[in-house]
């Protein structure tokens, strides 16, 4: 089947597409083969992401608003699509679209949890002709799931070496794991940390830019190490997996709290206090929930261009060898577009794509909607 993944991070920088192909020898999921085709990231225009991150902010919208968004984001996943089909000459069997996340509430004791992905389906398959798979966290978060992190599977099929514990680290807005341990399938991931998120707001909000270029910012400053000590005493970092987290504790006021701590210090220093923040809690996560140490970490997302952050990570998990997903062949840039393209190859087949040791759902569910053309 040919398969194209779409999804748009909490990083709202733009839609990632990846064009698959995937072939199964066999009846055992294990036997799934990828050729990644080819990948591209289209930026969202200036107004759509502006809407989107209001939204994100919790800015009130009426209902029609809200329906308008959703199907502006739909619109634009539906064109992605399109472009990468006019470009290739390859009309894919099915699309698998994960949206735009705008809302997500983890589970809490017996209430289940929420999460709000716009950009509906039936409108990329109108629109593109092609049957199309969405909505692919609602069943597992009726099933008691955190809906969170949903890449694992495909780490899970693709990543884990005999002999070494590995963890595949997903840098996007938020940083999520999948820890692979070196032998038997005890898998778990969870959403461990910030990842661009406040990197990148302090970069729009001090130096009037999108994203910290390479750390080229941050590697100008210094950290102040006691005050990250504090905020790495915070809930989340204490609190066990499984758990996630999204732009509702990452939000600007989350942003103006640190930046209200931060006055003694200078921009430079306030983004390498902010970048090694975002390290060290990465660091912590695997010291306080991992069952071992990792031998190895594979980095994935646009937190691998920050080469000050990945310096910094490599000095927090030595002896840990840290590299990006491309040295074991899976695109970094391009392995969320990837994974979401296999879960919805799973869909189709009726075959389960969450795995419940990683999201807390009771049991293995069936993703997502299927939209006909
Ligand atoms: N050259 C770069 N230098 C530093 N950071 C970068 C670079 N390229 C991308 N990024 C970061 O990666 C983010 C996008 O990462 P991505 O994996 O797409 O996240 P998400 O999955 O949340 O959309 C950008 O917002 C930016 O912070
Ligand atoms: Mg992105």
């Amino acid at each position: 089947m040919k398969v194209i993944g779409l999804i748009s991070g909490t990083s709202v920088d733009g839609i990632d597409a990846a064009l698959v192909e995937i072939n199964q020898s066999e009846q055992s999921i294990q036997s799934i083969k990828l050729n990644f085709i080819t990948g591209k990231t289209f930026p969202y225009d200036r107004q759509l992401r502006d809407e989107i991150l209001a939204v994100c902010a919790g800015e009130p919208r009426s209902i029609a608003q809200i329906c308008n968004l959703d199907d502006a984001i739909a619109n634009a996943f539906a064109q992605v699509a399109n472009q990468i089909i006019d470009v290739t000459q390859i009309k894919p069997d099915l699309i698998a679209s994960h949206g735009q996340t705008v809302f997500h509430r983890p589970p809490i004791e017996s209430t289940l949890g929420y999460s709000v992905q716009l950009g509906r389906g039936a409108v990329i398959a109108k629109t593109t002709g092609i049957m199309t798979v969405s909505d692919f966290r609602t069943a597992d978060i009726e099933a008691g799931g955190q809906g969170a992190p949903m890449v694992s599977m495909l780490d899970r099929l693709f990543l884990s070496q005999q002999g070494k514990h590995t963890v595949v680290q997903n840098i996007g807005g938020i940083s999520n794991l999948t820890y692979l341990p070196a032998s038997g399938d005890q898998v778990f991931g969870f959403d461990n940390a910030p990842g661009n998120v406040l990197i990148d707001m302090a970069s729009s909000k001090l130096f009037g830019v999108d994203f910290d270029r390479n750390g080229e910012l941050a590697a100008k400053g210094n950290a102040d190490l006691s005050l990250i000590k504090v905020w790495l005493a915070q809930d989340f970092f204490l609190m066990p997996p499984p758990k996630s987290t999204g732009r509702e504790l990452f939000c600007p006021s989350y942003l103006e709290q640190i930046l209200s701590q931060c006055k003694h210090l200078s921009n430079h220093d306030i983004l390498a206090t902010l970048t090694e923040f975002t390290a060290k809690a990465i660091a912590q996560s695997y010291r306080l929930f991992l069952p071992d140490f990792p031998d190895r970490v594979l980095i994935c997302g646009g937190g691998y261009r920050n080469a000050y952050l990945v310096k910094r990570l490599k000095a927090l998990l030595a002896p840990a060898l840290v590299m990006s997903t491309d040295q074991v062949g899976i695109n970094s840039d391009f392995k969320e577009a990837i994974a979401f393209a296999v879960l919805g190859y799973l869909t189709f087949h009726g075959q389960c794509g969450n795995l419940p040791q990683v999201t807390g759902a009771k049991e293995p569910k069936v993703l997502g909607k299927i939209h006909l053309a």
